[in-house]
């Protein structure tokens, strides 16, 4: 139990938030946010400062070096489902420019002020788009994708992933985290909550779509894209127990078929 209240410790405490900072941001953008969108506009005050903590920190190396083997200098990316834009730093300090957008006003807010605080001179424009599911980019725009822990919160996600295939380049690089389908930790939340135990984790409330391995390559092949690597990743379960204690997150690298 203890690691269960530990993994989503940080979604949790950030979530009772939420109803006090959203209907203040969705009075200020007069129109409806998406759901997953929702959910995040009350987290977007605190969401950087959640990065301090272990679980976070450790997702955030493991990014790190992934992308640090697939950003070249100078290349173009997009950042769907930036937050608050901790990742689109990484991709910037990495050499990359491009657009970082997010469904959340708040989280975008949040985005901005950090990167004229950090890094005025950031390469990365950030705006509030109404959903990665349609996206106003042209075909074939972008070098590199990423969509980290987005796709979960999206109504839609085929069409999300669609979307994020169609505006890379042929050739250009996806790197993409979803929830594991088998996560031990998501399906012991989920049953303390179905059954009242809890009142916690109400990210599950939103967070509706999981993955197995095989099933997101499919969609993903389907979809023309090549499947390079395939990791699993849990913010508190050490990887050696994965085969036993299945991981929360699945990380995806792909190529775009020419
Ligand atoms: C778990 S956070 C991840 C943020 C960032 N990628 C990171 O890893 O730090 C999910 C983000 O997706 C955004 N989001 C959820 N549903 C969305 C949608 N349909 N369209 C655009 N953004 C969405 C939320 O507002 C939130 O900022």
């Amino acid at each position: 139990m203890a690691l269960i209240c530990i993994s989503d410790y940080m979604l949790d405490r950030l979530g009772r938030e939420f109803e006090m900072e959203n209907s203040l941001e969705k009075a200020r953008c007069g129109q409806t946010l998406a759901a997953g969108a929702r959910y995040h506009e009350g987290l977007a005050g605190t969401w950087t400062a959640g990065y301090a903590k272990r679980g976070f920190r450790k997702r955030l190396e493991v990014i790190v070096r992934e992308l640090g083997s697939m950003v070249l200098p100078g290349s173009h990316w997009l950042d769907a489902g930036c937050g608050s834009g901790i990742l689109t730093r990484v991709l910037n300090e990495l050499g990359a420019s491009g657009e970082a957008i997010d469904g959340s006003p708040g989280m975008i807010r949040r985005a901005r002020e950090e990167q004229n605080r950090i890094d005025p001179a950031g390469a990365f424009s950030f705006g509030v788009v109404e959903t990665i599911e349609r996206l106003e980019f042209e075909d074939a725009n972008f070098d590199g994708v990423l969509c980290s822990s987005v796709i979960e919160y999206v109504e839609a996600p085929e069409q999300a992933l669609q979307e994020l295939v169609r505006v890379l380049k042929p050739g250009g690089h996806l790197f993409l985290s979803v929830a594991n389908y088998h996560s031990l930790i998501r399906h012991v939340q989920s049953m303390l909550r179905r059954a009242h135990i809890t009142r916690r984790y109400a990210y599950l409330d939103t967070s509706r779509t999981t993955y197995t391995r095989q099933g997101i390559v499919t969609v993903l092949e389907r979809l023309g894209m090549q499947v390079d690597k395939v990791a699993f990743f849990d913010p508190t379960l050490p990887a050696a127990t994965f085969w036993m204690l299945p991981a929360s997150l699945i990380l995806v690298r792909a190529v775009k078929k020419s």
